[in-house]
């Protein structure tokens, strides 16, 4: 049985595989930014000389990209710096690194779905900041996987389909985007695949696209979650071509998920099959609480 080390537990994606890892086979630990911060190597270190980890699953990440533009030391000591630390704490305890990474290293001027060795070229500095942390994972370690994942959305934390959800239940009517292009993807597929990585065996190390199948605008995203959560409000949601913000994205960042789903052995949802079953959880936890 593996041992797992999960680090920034408090996130959504470290929250989702805290639901998910009941089912799962290994022994996982969850450590919150108050536990270990990756900015302090000695954090780091002090907790992993106490366990063996098969496994460090870092979700630990700086993820305001809007802020990041303006707080970018911030950025890269947690994106670039905190992903160097805990790398080089996964080298020297032979720790097998799954570490989160993102679609905007990319441009999105390709207009196709993006390869895992298309070329880099972040427009955004939180998209530097993460590819910085790439970087320096694959400087210092032969054994570590990459996913490249877009647009997560889950039950837990701030994400874009909460937001919508918000907005729905207060009657809001509201504009978004049709500018940007990719693919929305729920945590809980994410974190089944990180499962399946850190459960299987000899599966060849190196960068892996994760997202759902097929892809849609912000507009048509949140429509489809009225659409899923209160067809009512529909016409809350209209649609308008472009949002000033601070951060550029890229207007085009579908990831090419063939080869992930050639190791996993199985075709990926479609994200509106997926966020049906994130609205149904959703839903279902409303109806509790
Ligand atoms: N969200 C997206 O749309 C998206 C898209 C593509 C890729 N990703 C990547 O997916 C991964 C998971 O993202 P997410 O959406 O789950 O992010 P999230 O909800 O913002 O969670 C990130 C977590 O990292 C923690 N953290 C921040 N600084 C830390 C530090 N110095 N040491 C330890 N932990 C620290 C935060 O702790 P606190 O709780 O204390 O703040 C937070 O719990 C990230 O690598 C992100 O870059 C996200």
């Amino acid at each position: 049985m593996k041992s797992v080390a999960v680090l920034g537990a408090s996130g959504q994606l470290g929250q989702t595989l805290n639901y998910l890892v009941k089912d799962a086979d290994g022994s996982f630990q969850f450590f919150s930014s108050d536990e270990v911060d990756i900015t302090d190597k000695s954090s780091i270190e002090n907790t992993f000389q106490k366990n063996q980890f098969d496994f460090c699953i870092n979700c630990a990440a700086y993820t305001n990209v809007e802020a990041a533009e303006s707080d970018i030391q911030n950025a890269f000591l947690v994106n670039a710096t905190g992903v160097k630390n805990v790398a080089e704490v996964c080298k020297d305890l032979k720790i097998k690194l799954i570490h989160i990474s993102t679609d905007y290293v990319f441009d999105g001027t390709k207009n196709e779905p993006y390869l895992a060795n298309d070329t880099t070229n972040p427009i955004s500095q939180y998209g530097r900041s993460k590819l910085k942390g790439e970087k320096h994972i694959k400087e210092i370690l032969a054994d570590y996987y990459i996913i490249r994942t877009s647009w997560l959305y889950s039950v837990y934390g701030k994400n874009f389909m909460k937001t919508i959800i918000n907005w729905i239940l207060e009657d809001k009517v509201v504009n978004i985007t049709t500018e940007e292009t990719g693919t929305p993807t729920s945590c809980l597929e994410l974190g089944r695949f990180i499962l399946y990585l850190a459960t299987s065996k000899n599966i060849p190390c190196g960068i892996y696209n994760f997202s759902a199948r097929g892809s849609t605008t912000w507009f048509g995203f949140a429509r489809e979650i009225a659409m899923r959560y209160d067809s009512r409000k529909i016409n809350n949601i209209n649609s308008v071509e472009s949002f000033k913000t601070k951060a550029k994205r890229p207007k085009y960042s579908v990831l090419d998920i063939s080869n992930t789903e050639a190791i996993y052995n199985k075709s990926l949802k479609t994200w509106q099959a997926a966020l049906s079953e994130t609205i149904n959880l959703f839903k279902s936890q409303e109806s509790i609480t």
